[in-house]
């Protein structure tokens, strides 16, 4: 990570606070950028009741900070949920899933009233795909769903050293023209043994907050 991007990342990290209501239950996701945020969200934890996070690393680094973890069945709905991204564009549509949290991510952004997406500007695209799309699949059907992503022109990898939180394979789509993120979503969510795919389209982040080299852009 080069020092502007994680300045970059610090900046839009430290803007989330603002999201973060007094004695709320929030979500929190994964990743350096949410690394930095639990990082500033320390020493303000007991302006939180508790978190729901999207996976095993970011729950240690909470309770490693004295921040309760909660399991989503025991939280209910939540205010706010604060994740990164690996591309995002002005209508919020993400690719998520870069470490390999994205199931848990898209479950986590479900139950929260407002998804609070931290980035450097360095993520922001015109369109999604130059990032290779993740897609978690059951690893049964790990080559038939690889065989079936090639009917949409796609190249997947299977990323070989990853078993994911839930016990399942990644494959990282490259090659992609997402024209239409919200369709693509829903069309690659019915392959038979795709868990999850890692567009966040058709529940977009409700405010994308990107760390620049000028200060934060916020766009909502
Ligand atoms: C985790 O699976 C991802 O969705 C992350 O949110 C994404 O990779 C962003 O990570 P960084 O904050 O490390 O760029």
């Amino acid at each position: 990570m080069s020092a502007e991007s994680d300045a970059n990342k610090r900046l839009a990290a430290l803007a989330a606070l603002e999201f973060v209501e007094e004695g709320a239950i929030i979500g929190v996701g994964t990743g350096s950028t949410v690394n930095l945020f639990i990082e500033a969200l320390i020493p303000y934890r007991k302006r939180v009741r508790a978190a729901v996070s999207s996976s095993n690393a970011s729950t240690q680094r909470l309770l490693e900070g004295g921040i309760p973890v909660l399991d989503l069945n025991d939280a209910g709905d939540l205010g706010v949920y604060v994740d990164g991204a690996d591309e995002a564009t002005r209508a919020r549509h993400l690719i998520k899933g870069g470490g390999a949290a994205l199931t848990r991510e898209k479950i986590v952004a479900a139950a929260a009233a407002r998804f609070v997406c931290i980035a450097d500007e360095s993520k922001l695209v015109d369109r999604l795909g130059t990032f290779p799309l993740p897609i978690e699949v059951i690893p049964m059907a790990r080559s038939l769903v690889a065989r079936r992503l090639a009917a949409y022109g796609g190249r997947p990898v299977w990323r070989q050293a990853v078993v994911t939180d839930n016990g399942n394979h990644i494959l990282d789509v490259h090659g992609l023209v997402i024209d239409d993120p919200p369709a693509m979503e829903r069309d690659l969510n019915q392959l038979a043994g795709v868990v999850t795919v890692g567009l966040f389209a058709l529940r977009p982040a409700d405010v994308l907050i990107l760390g620049t080299s000028e200060g934060i852009q916020v766009l909502q």
